[in-house]
């Protein structure tokens, strides 16, 4: 079995800022209560014709392949987590294929909410681990503020949007993708979703089937419940990643959670006996971004330089579905090599 090693990583946020100040001013909600239950301060928002998810994914890309230091050519694949994709067909990976240049890349779209990026992370690595593929680009991205409810405290809240993205190469050196842990139980599914169509082509009834009613669809969210699932399932299945991988706790140097909630994030990484100086947290800038949460903070970390070679990671996530995901990666050269030869070049 080769090793997928991470060798480059890329993100992109939009310009416009959502602060907790400004959301007093729409919603009955106060700076203190946010920051005090939910560790967020501002969130960015999508603008409607520059930040298609598309164009959010592409810049991340552009950027991931970059550090890499390779030809989009050379991409065997593309996997994109989204559940706010630009179009239902064709997937966004496809039209990014052509925006990169990636011409003889097999591309797909892969829906798992939140844990998305962690999905398709396992999806990407096992291409590699196996020896079909010898590099793949994994990207998530999300709008989900398009669906948010501005009236709705409850929900409106928590999110941003974003993008960010990693090249995956085959690697005989001990680094990359370790383990992978994914999960889903479709019981929870009522406690977190979003309408899709119905029958005759219309967003599927939010209320009460009213013709007004049926051109917008809203994210629905149980809060109580997702957060305490939440709590368990992100301990649970980081800890299980790290056995997975032949580790123990004491092995792990980071932690890069998805950005839910910080109580929810400071509960795992307990759980992992990991103070919060080896957690990687930037909620307090971005709020929720869904799929692109993860890769976010993994290209933060990444460019901060506190990531060193040989060091462990857990990426843990969870999401609608009701769904979960960790992978335990360790930290090669390559990608540290990438970015020399970008800053030498
Ligand atoms: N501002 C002020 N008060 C509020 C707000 C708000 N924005 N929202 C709720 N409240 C009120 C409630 O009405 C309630 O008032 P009451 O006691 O008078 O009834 C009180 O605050 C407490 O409400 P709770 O819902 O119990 O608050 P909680 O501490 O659980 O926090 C939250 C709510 C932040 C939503 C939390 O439950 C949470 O983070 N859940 C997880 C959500 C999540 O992560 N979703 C994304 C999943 S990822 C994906 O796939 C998209």
């Amino acid at each position: 079995m080769r090793n997928a090693a991470i060798t480059g990583w890329g993100m992109y946020v939009p310009e416009q800022v959502l602060t907790n100040h400004e959301l007093e001013q729409m919603v009955d909600t106060s700076d203190e209560w946010i920051v005090s239950r939910t560790g967020i301060r501002e969130r960015r928002l999508a603008s409607t014709t520059e930040d298609t998810t598309l164009a959010m994914s592409c810049r991340a890309s552009k950027q991931a392949i970059q550090v890499a230091g390779i030809d989009p050519a050379d991409i065997d694949l593309i996997v994109l987590a989204t559940v706010t994709p630009d179009k239902f067909m064709p997937s966004t990976s496809s039209l990014l294929q052509t925006e990169l240049g990636a011409h003889r890349a097999a591309a797909f779209d892969l829906a798992a909410a939140c844990s998305g990026f962690v999905y398709a992370l396992a999806v990407g690595s096992q291409f590699i681990q196996t020896g079909v593929y010898r590099t793949v680009l994994v990207v998530g991205t999300d709008a989900l503020t398009r669906f948010i409810d501005f009236t709705d405290r409850g929900t409106c809240i928590l999110f941003g949007d974003g993008s960010g993205a990693v090249v995956l190469q085959a690697s005989d050196a001990d680094e990359g993708v370790l383990s992978n842990v994914l999960g889903s139980d479709g019981r929870g599914a009522h406690h977190l979703y979003i309408d899709g169509f119905d029958s005759n082509g219309l967003y599927a009834a939010n209320g009460n089937g009213a013709v007004e009613e049926l051109q917008r669809t809203y994210m629905k969210m149980n809060g109580n419940e997702v957060f305490r699932f939440s709590v368990r399932v992100m301990g649970e299945t980081a800890v299980e990643a790290v056995n997975k991988a032949g580790l123990r706790l004491g092995d792990i140097d980071w932690l890069i959670p998805h950005q839910a909630n910080l109580r929810i994030i400071d509960a795992a990484a307990k759980r992992l006996d990991l103070p919060r100086e080896r957690v990687w947290v930037n909620l307090d800038r971005y709020g929720n971004t869904s799929a692109a949460s993860v890769p976010i903070c993994l290209a933060e970390a990444a460019d901060s330089g506190k990531l060193k070679p040989g060091m462990n990671m857990v990426l843990v996530a969870f999401g609608a579905g009701l769904s979960w995901a960790s992978s335990v990666v360790r930290w090669g050269s390559q990608g540290v090599r990438g970015r020399e030869a970008e800053r030498d070049g």
